[in-house]
């Protein structure tokens, strides 16, 4: 099936596009009333995501409603902890939990490496989204970076500091590496699936990576990153790690196509980081969408005209916040989509 629109990979491998593309993190969700009535017919947000033909409906509610240049599967990065073993539930209001966690040698040796078949829910997902969309728009799939995943499966739900997954990395290093390779080994079998499935394009999430130190990050999150982009090569492949400012000239080195941005950092210096071989992609503050239409407006023509007509992706810094208007939301996506150099 040819895509109607492939803006968003022309712009992710570096080929000239006629405008700047646009997609937001958080897309499908709570920010919309058509994803919350679908929500509320189900047991909970795991059926939702287990459940291909909702998944699929939720995750073509923002190309329908919000205009955006590319779906992202309905589905979540604790999947794969799931897959190795230890399942999660998301608790109401409050966010992820699990039973168990990882804390020994044993635990760590009792994990499976995830296959694609541990996840054929979101294969399904996948190969379902992709017929219903007919070529409209691409679609993303994605994971959670291992550093990122590893802190959930250490810590059992989300922490302000992580601190009990980064008490591991001091006190058990050579374990926490084991984790890490089996985190990794799973994460490349679980993207190497959604490809087959129909994914057009892939971003990994690290999005505690802001807790480490740059040299902490060079060793348990880097060196994992880069065997998951080295393997990765069928598609293009986004890598964003929130709050990674400091790690910005290492990720220019990976080998993925586009690197993710968060609003805390400069434009230029970025550009000037990591180089003219990487497209970037973001960088607003989720919560200008807060702000009037004239703001919003000024805003993100300043954020373009910042990143330049080639070589960018149009995104949040983060994902969407539940609470901010559809309207404003979807404005943002039109005053992107008009704009031209
Ligand atoms: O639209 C999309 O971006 C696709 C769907 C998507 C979800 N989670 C759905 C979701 C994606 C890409 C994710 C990734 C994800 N999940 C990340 C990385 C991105 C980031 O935000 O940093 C992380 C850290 C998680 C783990 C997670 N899932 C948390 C901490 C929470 C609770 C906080 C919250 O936002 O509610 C979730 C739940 C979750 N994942 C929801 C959605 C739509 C809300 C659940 C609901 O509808 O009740």
């Amino acid at each position: 099936m040819a895509l109607k629109n492939d803006l968003i990979l022309r712009a992710a491998r570096g080929e000239k596009v006629e405008r700047t593309p646009v997609w937001l993190m958080r897309q499908a969700g709570r920010i919309l009333p058509e994803y919350r009535a679908v929500r509320s017919k189900m047991g909970g947000f795991k059926e939702l995501v287990e459940t291909p033909e909702f998944a699929c409906e939720v995750t073509i509610q923002p190309v329908d409603i919000l205009g955006v240049d590319a779906a992202i599967i309905f589905s979540d990065i604790l999947v794969i902890p799931e897959a190795m073993g230890l399942p999660y539930q998301m608790m109401e209001a409050k966010g992820p939990w699990f039973e168990k966690t990882v804390q020994t040698a044993s635990d760590i040796s009792n994990l499976k490496i995830a296959q694609p078949s541990d996840l054929h829910y979101v294969m399904d997902a996948i190969a379902l989204t992709k017929k219903e969309l007919n070529g409209r728009v691409p679609l993303i799939g994605f994971a959670g970076a291992p550093w990122t995943i590893f802190a959930y499966m250490i810590e059992g739900s989300g922490s302000k500091t992580f601190s009990k997954a980064k008490k591991f990395l001091y006190t058990e290093p050579v374990l926490a590496h084991q984790l890490l390779q089996k985190i990794t080994d799973s994460t490349i079998n679980y993207l190497k699936g959604q490809i087959v499935a129909g994914a057009d394009m892939l971003q990994l999430f690290d999005s505690w990576a802001g807790v480490l130190s740059p040299e902490q990050y060079n060793e348990f999150a880097l060196k994992y990153i880069a065997q998951i982009c080295d393997a990765i090569t069928e598609v293009p492949f986004t890598v964003f790690a929130k709050d990674a400012h400091f790690a910005r000239r290492e990720m220019g080195k990976l080998n993925c196509t586009s690197i993710g941005l968060d609003w805390t950092v400069d434009i230029a210096e970025s550009r000037e980081m990591i180089g003219n071989s990487k497209t970037l992609q973001g960088n607003m503050d989720p919560c200008l969408l807060y702000a009037d239409k004239a703001t919003i407006k000024k805003e993100a023509e300043k954020m373009l005209r910042a990143f330049g007509p080639q070589r960018h992706i149009a995104n949040l810094g983060h994902g969407l916040y539940p609470d901010l208007d559809k309207d404003k939301v979807k404005y943002f996506v039109e005053v992107v989509k008009e704009f031209r150099f």
